[in-house]
């Protein structure tokens, strides 16, 4: 197969200073792949970042004196997966519980040597500590058998072709890639599993899933799989997958066996059951604790986890139906099995309640469930944000989901907590974004998509990181050091997220795009569709009422948050469509009307979109020239884009209203 060409993105090392060109040595205590593999990530790192020869030596004494290098050694009282750096006078010793904390341990100091543009390593002095936040941080590839992606932005897949699964250098540059942001779990396959992809957990994938999982582990990442909750049936051919029957349980328990005696580092199987068509326990009239622990069981011997999400929906709703919402679903789902599933078993909870809108309330599940393993699932696969033709840096969402307070807990109750397992103690929780990668040369379609990519891993790994040092961070590693490089960059994302909310759907009130592909803008687009996603727009108001009075969906928060979000005097105003039905004529804080903030949002960020590209443009000569070009491409397209969303927006309110611009600017 010819591997098409690719970029190392953020790995892309360039020389900081050959002025000591004299070798290093380097000794490790501990053995293994995974501590082959760090030794060498700094062989090569050590090689192009300053010319130096590291050279291994198997006896610490023949560690002399005046020699300088690394030394690798383990530490149990280091946390999982952490580790402990600390480098003076030329030399390094790295030291941690596990073979992966040494690896994380080696990516930290390339890092900070590269971005802290370090020209004497022979005189730096540096400590760190760092123990991982979250003990899961998982990536969700929606790849298919074909090599198609859903929701793909970056070309196909590099995993799948014609069906058959792919290892060679492009996985391997992959697998490089995410460990150095301490990803430690990646789902190869699409959670929509039907048709070739359910013979996945078949004897035809076995070797290949095996090679692949090898490779992974190497890296320190398990290889997890999406499964058919109607594999015994598809692929048994049993005329049942009820989770309670004996046939069935058993049917499962001697597939694991036979998949984890072939790819013994499986991690373990996705689950998306009953939602969007999918098979599940519903179907049998069970219980997602019925149908998660049947799994669970199965894979228990093998140290195997269940990950089980909780996009459990009506998508046949009558839109004139206004008291079903499906915002309420997975609450009204998930929480009455608090406390019903196994320790195996992981909850996948979507970061909002209704599907990685630009913007949502935080799932009120993640302060209801308090017996139950749980991760946060984000989407930086910018299904919703842009689809990686418009910049949308998600860092600063992240952070704010991160940071809200669920209060189910008065030390301990934001999703940060809850998800890095401090509140109610569980070790399985942890983070998980649906994945924005493809075979692209620049892997994420748009160049600057990777910083979500980075950002992600880096973000899981540590919850109090902000998303200006991440981003200044995924700059300097990938454009260089160069200050009017790193400032325009960092103005750009730190802007795109506010930006792409202003000219898309305003206060919260989310969809407005094109059915199907969810690309451009169609304010009625799923107004009188199945899906549960209305905006409920006449001539006079606008807006989703989701009090008591309305849909009840208040009410699924913990007080004090019931009663702030009920009220829209005191609901955070950019969600106040989401949980309220408000008159265009509403005044807001700005002193402005509901219906003259979405006029000046909209012109001001299609404005600001035509500002990124002008910022762009300025620097031309200082990257590669093909990394600017592609770039300014997409800048060009969110510009012209960007322009179209606010005048379809803003028209279609004029439309409804035919109130005026207090401006007087254009609208058709
Ligand atoms: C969204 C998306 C689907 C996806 C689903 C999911 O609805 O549009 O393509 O399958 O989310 O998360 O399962």
């Amino acid at each position: 197969m010819v591997t098409m060409e690719y970029t190392d993105c953020w790995l892309l090392y360039k020389e900081i200073s050959d002025t000591n060109k004299s070798s290093l040595l380097i000794f490790s205590s501990m053995e293994g792949k995974i501590i082959q593999n760090a030794i060498q990530e700094l062989t090569t790192a050590f090689r192009i970042l300053y010319n130096r020869e590291v050279t291994l030596i198997n006896e610490e004494a023949d560690f002399k004196e005046k020699s300088c290098g690394f030394i690798m050694k383990a530490n149990s009282s280091i946390g999982k997966e952490g580790y402990c750096i600390d480098c003076k006078e030329g030399n390094c010793t790295i030291t941690s519980a596990d073979e992966v904390g040494i690896l994380y341990g080696v990516f930290d100091l390339i890092r900070t040597l590269i971005t802290m543009h370090v020209e004497d390593v022979d005189t730096w002095t540096y400590r760190q500590e760092k123990v991982p936040a979250c003990a899961i941080r998982m990536l969700n590839h929606w790849d298919n058998m074909d090599g198609s992606i859903e929701r793909g932005y970056s070309g196909n897949s590099f995993f799948f072709q014609e069906n058959d699964v792919l290892v060679n250098e492009r996985t391997k540059a992959y697998v490089r890639l995410i460990a150095s942001v301490g990803i430690n779990a990646v789902v190869i396959n699409n959670v929509n599993v039907k048709g070739a992809a359910t013979e996945l957990i078949s004897s035809r994938y076995y070797t290949n899933l095996r090679q692949l999982s090898e490779l992974f582990t190497s890296y320190g990442v398990k290889l997890y799989v999406s499964i058919n909750f109607a594999s015994p049936m598809e692929l048994g051919g049993l005329d049942t997958a009820d989770p309670c029957e004996e046939n069935v349980r058993s049917w499962w328990s001697k597939k694991a066996e036979e998949i984890w005696a072939n790819v013994p580092d499986l991690g373990g199987f996705l689950v998306k059951a009953d939602s969007e068509g999918r098979p599940g326990p519903f179907n049998y009239g069970r219980t997602h604790a019925d149908g998660a622990n049947m799994l669970a069981d199965a894979v228990k011997p093998y140290g195997g986890l269940i990950i089980w999400r909780c996009f459990v929906y009506n998508c046949m709703q009558d839109w004139r139906d206004t008291k079903t919402d499906r915002a309420k679903a997975g609450f009204d789902h998930f929480k009455p099995l608090d406390g019903q599933f196994v320790d195996n078993v992981i909850l996948q909870i979507k970061n909002g309640p209704m599907d990685f809108q630009v913007r949502e309330p935080v799932s009120p599940l993640f302060g209801s469930l308090k017996k139950t393993n749980m991760i946060l699932e984000v989407q930086i696969a910018q299904e919703y944000t842009g689809q990686q033709r418009h910049v949308c840096y998600l860092i600063p969402w992240f952070k704010e989901i991160l940071g809200f307070n669920t209060y189910c807990d008065t030390n301990q109750g934001t999703v940060r907590d809850i998800i890095s397992g401090r509140t109610y103690g569980n070790k399985n929780c942890g983070m998980v974004a649906v994945a924005n990668t493809g075979n692209d040369a620049n892997w994420t379609g748009h160049d600057l998509a990777a910083a979500n990519l980075y950002g992600f891993g880096r973000l899981a790994f540590d919850t109090e990181l902000t998303a200006e040092q991440i981003a200044i961070e995924w700059i300097t590693q990938t454009f260089g050091n160069n200050k009017t490089v790193e400032e325009t960059i960092l103005k750009i994302l730190m802007m795109s997220w506010p930006t792409y909310e202003k000219y898309t759907a305003p206060l919260g009130i989310g969809w407005m795009v094109k059915p199907n592909d969810h690309y451009g803008p169609d304010v009625d687009g799923y107004e009188y569709d199945r899906w549960g996603t209305y905006h409920r727009a006449d001539h006079k108001a606008i807006g989703v009422d989701r009090t008591e009075n309305g849909t009840g969906y208040c009410c699924q928060y913990n007080k004090p948050l019931d009663s702030i979000y009920s009220n829209p005097n005191t609901c955070p105003e950019e969600l106040l469509l989401f949980f309220h039905h408000v008159e265009y004529a509403s005044v807001l804080s700005s002193g402005k009307t509901v219906l003259q903030h979405i006029y000046d949002t909209h012109f001001e960020g299609a404005n600001e979109a035509e500002q990124f590209y002008e910022m762009w443009k300025s620097l031309q000569g200082s990257m590669n020239e093909d990394a600017y070009e592609r770039t300014k491409a997409r800048f060009s397209h969110q510009r012209d884009h960007a322009k179209e969303w606010c005048d379809v927006i803003n028209s279609y309110f004029y439309r409804k209203t035919g109130v005026d611009d207090l401006q007087g600017r254009k609208i058709y």
